[in-house]
């Protein structure tokens, strides 16, 4: 797809006007016909600029739509990049092939063309490679967009974090009878090939010789092997920053022993989805060509029940020495998380950021719109905030101090009990991360439960695998 600036004859089929409320009394400085026209709707009230509004109007050539963003002082660029995937899907779906989008009365939205090639990246996305007949819908990508306010290098990094998101959401798609912890090797294997990157992949049996005994635990009672992925980007020129990027890669996540009850098992194909995006930031970072050293830990494994599943009450023993008494075998991702942050943090990073669906807590306290945020470090976690504010993402930070929830961590046993109380369970788990992170390292958590699977499309959002988290990293790491 290509993006152009916006010339007077643009033969484009279809047009894209987005409003706010207040544009709708005061129509912007748009070709006259478009403005005409404009003001005989709004005039007939057809359209008022409501938020949420989305008029379709048949032209002699093509369609104009239009697209109502509600009251000035409530619009945010979050809600202008959702109304552009919006509206695009929309062309896409009415068999339109290009879009002209005029936004000059938009451009005091810092950030505005690098949505706008989000947008236009997402747009036509949809995981439909198992449907073979009733699709709902197709996958497409519009041709030309053509638009007034026109930066080049935003507009295609807007595409590349597209890019990165796709490739994050098509692996987290898959089902976990087409996608094992190897399979998630070979998907790094080949990214690496791909774009020059080093990368590592231990086995169960140098599992075994580098005391990864939580990831091995965890991947015990399933017939697909634990596998633990080690990708390295370098720069051309010498980094300024070396930062570990960890994802929990639970391929899917039965509950182990302690069985998932009905309905609380579906979805669980999306537990890999921290190592997706782990994969397709690495993707991001290598397209945008981003002067910092970036290394990629996925810790993989399938949690099943078996014979020779880890139980309940075993007591095992992370790469730190650490030992850990099982009370529940579905708190496993800390589990997994725990090896690779101990591995991250011998690589002495700058930062270390680790994204896992890692509790159902987190979805209860933040619901499935907001990801809970732990940092160790005020100013990491004040970037972070900036670039998910500005990428719209929505995270919330959560405490990483609490005593009566530390205390709780203590096993009659061993070090650690893997689960605790039953409240607080997204906080239990991050301080039960802390234990296997040097404490002299800038690093913070993302708890995206919830926030990384959509039932229904929405914005930049199609059904299924969302990525989240992989706007927020990438944009943080261009920052550095
Ligand atoms: N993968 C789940 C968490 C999850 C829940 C992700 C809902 C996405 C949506 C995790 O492994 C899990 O099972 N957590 C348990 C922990 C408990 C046993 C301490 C939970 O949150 O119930
Ligand atoms: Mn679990
Ligand atoms: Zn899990």
């Amino acid at each position: 797809m290509l993006i152009n600036r916006c010339a007077d004859d643009t033969s484009a089929d279809s047009l894209l006007v987005l409003l706010r409320e207040e544009d709708c009394n005061n129509i912007p400085e748009f070709h006259k016909d478009i403005r005409e026209i404009i003001a005989v709707l709004v005039s007939r009230r057809d359209f008022k600029g409501k938020k949420g509004s989305l008029l379709r109007v048949p032209m002699v050539e093509g369609n104009m739509y239009l697209i109502g963003l509600g009251k000035k002082d409530k619009c945010t660029l979050k809600l202008i990049r959702d109304s552009l995937a919006w509206g695009l899907r929309t062309i896409g779906r009415n068999h339109g092939k290009s879009a002209c989008v005029p936004l000059s009365h938009l451009k005091e939205y810092e950030g505005l063309c690098f949505s706008l090639g989000e947008a236009g990246g997402l747009c036509g996305y949809a995981f439909d490679s198992y449907k073979t007949k009733d699709k709902d819908y197709e996958p497409f990508s519009l041709d030309e967009i053509y638009s007034d306010v026109y930066d080049e290098k935003e507009i295609s990094n807007g595409l590349k974090f597209a890019d990165a998101q796709i490739f994050s959401r098509n692996i987290a798609n898959e089902p976990g009878c087409s996608v094992s912890p190897e399979v998630m090797a070979e998907k790094a294997r080949e990214l690496a090939k791909k774009y020059g990157l080093e990368c590592e992949v231990w086995d169960e049996n140098r599992l075994k010789a580098e005391r990864m005994g939580a990831l091995l635990a965890v991947g015990s009672g399933s017939k697909n092997p634990p596998r633990l992925i080690h990708l390295t980007y370098k720069p051309r020129v010498k980094a300024s920053k070396k930062i570990a990027v960890v994802g929990k890669g639970i391929t899917f996540d039965s509950g182990g022993l302690n069985i998932k009850p009905d309905n609380f098992m579906l979805t669980m194909k999306g537990d890999k989805t921290g190592a997706c995006n782990v994969l397709g930031i690495l993707k991001g970072v290598c397209e945008l060509g981003l002067n910092v050293e970036v290394h990629g830990f996925l810790s993989c494994a399938e949690n099943m029940p078996s014979g020779s599943s880890y139980r309940p009450d075993d007591i095992i023993r992370a790469r730190n020495g650490k030992t850990i008494e099982i009370n529940n075998t579905d708190a496993e991702g800390r589990l997994v998380l725990a090896d690779a942050l101990c591995a991250a943090s011998e690589i002495k990073p700058d930062v270390i950021i680790d994204m896992a669906t890692l509790t159902g807590a987190c979805v209860v306290a933040l619901g499935k719109n907001r990801a809970g945020l732990f940092v160790n470090d005020d100013d990491l976690c004040s970037k972070l905030l900036a670039s998910s504010e500005l990428r719209g993402e929505n995270y919330w930070r959560l405490p990483l101090e609490d005593d009566d929830i530390s205390e709780s961590l203590k096993s009659p046993f061993a070090d650690l009990v893997n689960s605790g109380q039953r409240y607080g369970g997204a906080i239990f788990a991050a301080l039960f991360l802390k234990e296997f992170v040097d404490e002299n390292i800038k690093w913070a958590h993302m708890d995206i439960a919830g926030v990384d699977f959509k039932d229904k499309e929405y914005g930049v959002y199609a059904k299924g695998a969302t990525a989240f988290g992989v706007r927020t990293c990438l944009d943080y790491l261009m920052r550095l």
